[in-house]
């Protein structure tokens, strides 16, 4: 596990030993939930766009200790960088204590601009924690640069891991005060800080040998490369959807803030008769949104520019 944590602190910019190993965002994210400290009126807010794995372990401290949760409105297609970080901003109240926010919306693919976001923060003294499920093997990451006071993602979606693994990187000075909520031995040992919280009992060690290759895969390619690629390929789709008049991109309208998810729909078309054509036409599953009535296209390293052709063609065809 050391080479494993040190190759995870490696692809972030964190030192290991404020890095803990989890199974997944949802499990990361309630560690940090449950093991701040935090009294009544205390206000937690994040937007009104997060991952129930995201946001539902603060609700649950609401619903149990009475703190305070609130949700902000993101647009939906995001304009601009300025427009997320002024909505944030006139969000902060003077009980806020802490910002949970994705780095990048599941729902949109909206990069947010987190480093100034968690400057704003920080001068308020507002914690901020931010959840890089869609971030970790998409886009190069720097905890360090990006200035947050916790940092959870995981390894399934696009570094290509078994299921199973994630992490938490949490500041030093804020790690060493949280309590831990699923204990073992080492739960007061403060030697150790990112230990305390990866020891959950027997797990399945195996998959951190998938995760190990999946890390050593991503280093052999460089995540700059990486991104490099999908960004070249999502922005290829998103110039082709644009031309199409019936069709209606609600990925963020700056380009900068966008890298490999795409999300869109067809004027008519129900989100699940897009994906039915998609599978039909060429065994393409980009997933429905369902009560959005939009698909989440994603192109990865492995996608080709003539499949992203053949996509365009079923959407045009589709949108008649
Ligand atoms: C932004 C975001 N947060 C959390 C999750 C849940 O991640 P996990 O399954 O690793 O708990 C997802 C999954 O899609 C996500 O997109």
């Amino acid at each position: 596990m050391p080479e494993i944590r040190e190759k995870i602190a490696r692809l972030i910019h964190a030192d290991a030993p404020s890095l803990a190993l989890t199974d997944n965002v949802t499990s990361a994210m309630s560690y940090i939930a449950e093991g701040l400290t935090l009294k009544p009126g205390d206000e937690v807010i994040t937007s009104n766009q997060e991952h129930g794995g995201g946001r539902s372990s603060w609700i649950v401290r609401e619903k149990r200790e009475g703190i305070r949760y609130r949700e902000f409105e993101l647009g939906k297609p995001i304009r601009d960088p300025q427009q997320v970080i002024d909505t944030i901003v006139k969000s902060f109240r003077p009980e806020t204590r802490v910002l949970v926010l994705s780095h990048m919306i599941t729902g949109s693919g909206a990069l947010l601009p987190v480093k100034e976001i968690c400057a704003e923060a920080r001068q308020r003294g507002i914690l901020t924690v931010l959840d890089g499920a869609q971030i970790i093997g998409q886009v190069a990451l720097d905890v360090q640069d990006i200035g947050c006071d916790a940092y959870v993602g995981c390894f399934h979606k696009w570094i290509g891991a078994p299921p199973g693994t994630g992490f938490m990187w949490v500041r030093p000075e804020i790690l060493k005060n949280l309590w831990t909520s699923v204990s073992s031995y080492q739960w007061n040992n403060h030697e150790d800080e990112g230990f305390r919280f990866t020891q959950r009992g027997t797990g399945n060690y195996s998959v951190l040998l998938g995760l190990e290759a999946a890390l050593d895969f991503h280093f052999d390619i460089g995540p700059q490369r990486v991104y490099d690629r999908i960004k070249f390929l999502g922005n290829y789709l998103r110039e082709g959807l644009r031309k199409m008049p019936k069709v209606k991109v609600f990925s963020p309208a700056t380009e900068t803030m966008c890298a490999s998810i795409t999300v869109y729909n067809v004027q008519g078309v129900t989100g699940a008769q897009l994906q039915d054509a998609f599978w039909n036409e060429a065994r393409m599953r980009p997933r429905s949104q369902g009560d959005e009535f939009c698909v989440r296209h994603c192109t990865h390293i492995f996608n080709s520019k003539q499949e992203l052709d053949t996509a365009l063609r079923i959407v045009r065809k589709v949108a008649g």
